[in-house]
C-alpha cells in the first residue's frame, strides 16, 4: 500500500501528544531518520521537544555544521561536542561489537546527562524497521535500539524513549521528509550510521585510521554524490593478509585474506569473518560476482578486488563500497566503471603515504552487511 504522509501525522500525532506529557529530548543524527523523527516532533509538539545532535567525534567532515544549517528553519538544533571523550574511550578496541556497545553506553550516557540538563523526560529518536529487526535478529548492535532489547531505558539513562518512526521504512522516511519540507540533502541523503566512521574503522580504533578514513569518505563522496546509488561510503583496516592457495584454485583468480574481520548475515544469522581480496585477470562483474558468491561459502563475509596499483610502503588498505537497495535488508553492490574506480583510486592513494592499496566490495547483503561492522 502506499505510504500516505499525511495520514501517517494525523495518526502519530494524538499520540505523541499523549505520550510525551513534559520536555522531550530529540537526538538528531544528520541522517534521514533521525532528522525526520525530530522535524516530525518538533513540528507537534513545538517547544516541548530540544533537538540536539552529538557530535561525537566520528562524523564526516564538518557534518555537524552542515546539518544545523541544513535544519536551521524548521527547528533550533543545538550541537553538543564530546567527541574528545568518545575518542579516548573507543581508541584501541578492535572487536566490531565491542565498539557498538562501548558506543552505545557513551551515547546514552550522554543523553542522560542533557535530559538532566533540560529537565526532560523523553529522549526522541529516529529508529525505523530495518533497525530493530536486524538486532533483534542478532545480526549487529544498532546503537540506537533499546526498548526492543527489553532494556529499561528509564531505569538506566531516566528517560522513556518514544520512537514514532518505528514501523516505517527507509523510503517511507523519505517520502514523510519531504511533507515535511526537510531540504532535499536530507530527504535524498544517503544514510549514516548512528556510530558513523566508528564503524567504518575496521578493525583497531586509531585517530590515524579515523583522519584518513574520514578523508577518503569525503573523496568517495565527491564522485559518487550524482549516481544514485543508495549508500556509498570508505573504510579503512590494517591491510595485512595472507595468500589462498586452496581457495585460489577454486575459483581461478588469486584471493588473499586479511586479518581484519567484518560483520556479514548468512541464513539470517551474524556472521563475523575474513575480508577477502580477488585479482583477477578478467573484470567482468558477472565473473566477479560467482566469485564473490564461492568464495562467501567459507568464513569470509565481505569480498573485494584490487582497483589501481600498489604502494608497497603503506600500512593501510581503503576500501571503497557502494550499493544499491529499497529497505537495506538486502542489497545489490553497485557495478561501478573500473575507469571511474581508478580515478578514485588515484586520488585516495594520494591522501597518505601510508595507504597500501584501495579495493572495491563486491559483496551482495546477504552474505555481507553494509557496513563493514
Ligand atoms: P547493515 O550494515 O546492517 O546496515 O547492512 C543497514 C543500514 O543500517 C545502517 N546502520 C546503522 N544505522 N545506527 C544507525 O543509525 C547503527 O548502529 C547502524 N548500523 C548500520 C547502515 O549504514 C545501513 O544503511
Amino acid at each position: 500500500m502506499l505510504f500516505d504522509p499525511v495520514k501517517f501525522i494525523e495518526e502519530v500525532k494524538p499520540q505523541l501528544e499523549q505520550i510525551v506529557d513534559g520536555k522531550a529530548i530529540a537526538a538528531v543524527s544528520g541522517g534521514v531518520d533521525s532528522t525526520t523523527a525530530a522535524a516530525l516532533a518538533y513540528r507537534i509538539l513545538g517547544d516541548k521537544v530540544i533537538p540536539v545532535m552529538i557530535d561525537t567525534g566520528f562524523l564526516r567532515e564538518r557534518e555537524a555544521e552542515k546539518v544545523k544549517s541544513m535544519v536551521g528553519n524548521l527547528m533550533p538544533l543545538q550541537v553538543v561536542d564530546v567527541s574528545e571523550k568518545f575518542i579516548s574511550e573507543l581508541e584501541g578496541i578492535s572487536d566490531a561489537e565491542e565498539k557498538r556497545k562501548k558506543f552505545r553506553e557513551l551515547f546514552y550516557n550522554t543523553l542522560s546527562e542533557l535530559v538532566k540538563k533540560y529537565n526532560a523526560k523523553y529522549l526522541i529518536q529516529g529508529t525505523i524497521a530495518a533497525d530493530w529487526v536486524e538486532t533483534q535478529g542478532g545480526i549487529k548492535t544498532q546503537h540506537n535500539v533499546l526498548v526492543q532489547l527489553g532494556i529499561d531505558t528509564e531505569r538506566m539513562w531516566g528517560f522513556k524513549v518514544v520512537e514514532p518512526l518505528a514501523d516505517l521504512y527507509k523510503n517511507e522516511v523519505r517520502d514523510l521528509a519531504r511533507y515535511l519540507g526537510l531540504p532535499k540533502e536530507i530527504y535524498n541523503r544517503q544514510p549514516f550510521p548512528g556510530p558513523g566512521l566508528l564503524v567504518r574503522i575496521v578493525g583497531k580504533v586509531t585517530k590515524e585510521k579515523l583522519e584518513l578514513v574520514r578523508k577518503a569518505t569525503k573523496v568517495v563522496e565527491k564522485y559518487l554524490d550524482s549516481m544514485d546509488y543508495s549508500q556509498y561510503f570508505a573504510v579503512i583496516f590494517e591491510s595485512t593478509s595472507s595468500y589462498e592457495p586452496e581457495i585460489s584454485k577454486g575459483v581461478g583468480c588469486d584471493v588473499y585474506t586479511y586479518t581484519a574481520k567484518a560483520t556479514g548475515v548468512k541464513g539470517d544469522v551474524r556472521a563475523y569473518g575474513r575480508i577477502a581480496k580477488v585479482e583477477c585477470n578478467n573484470k567482468d562483474y558477472e565473473k566477479l560476482r560467482k566469485v564473490m558468491e564461492k568464495i562467501t561459502s567459507y568464513d569470509i563475509t565481505h569480498v573485494t578486488v584490487k582497483v589501481g596499483e600498489d604502494n608497497p610502503e603503506g600500512k593501510y588498505t581503503i576500501g571503497i563500497r557502494a550499493v544499491l537497495t529499497q529497505d537495506f535488508m538486502t542489497a545489490e553492490f553497485a557495478k561501478i566503471d573500473w575507469e571511474f574506480l581508478e580515478k578514485m583510486e588515484s586520488e585516495i592513494s594520494s591522501l597518505s603515504k601510508n595507504i597500501k592499496e584501495v579495493v572495491y566490495d563486491i559483496t551482495t547483503k546477504p552474505p555481507a552487511t553494509i557496513e563493514f561492522e
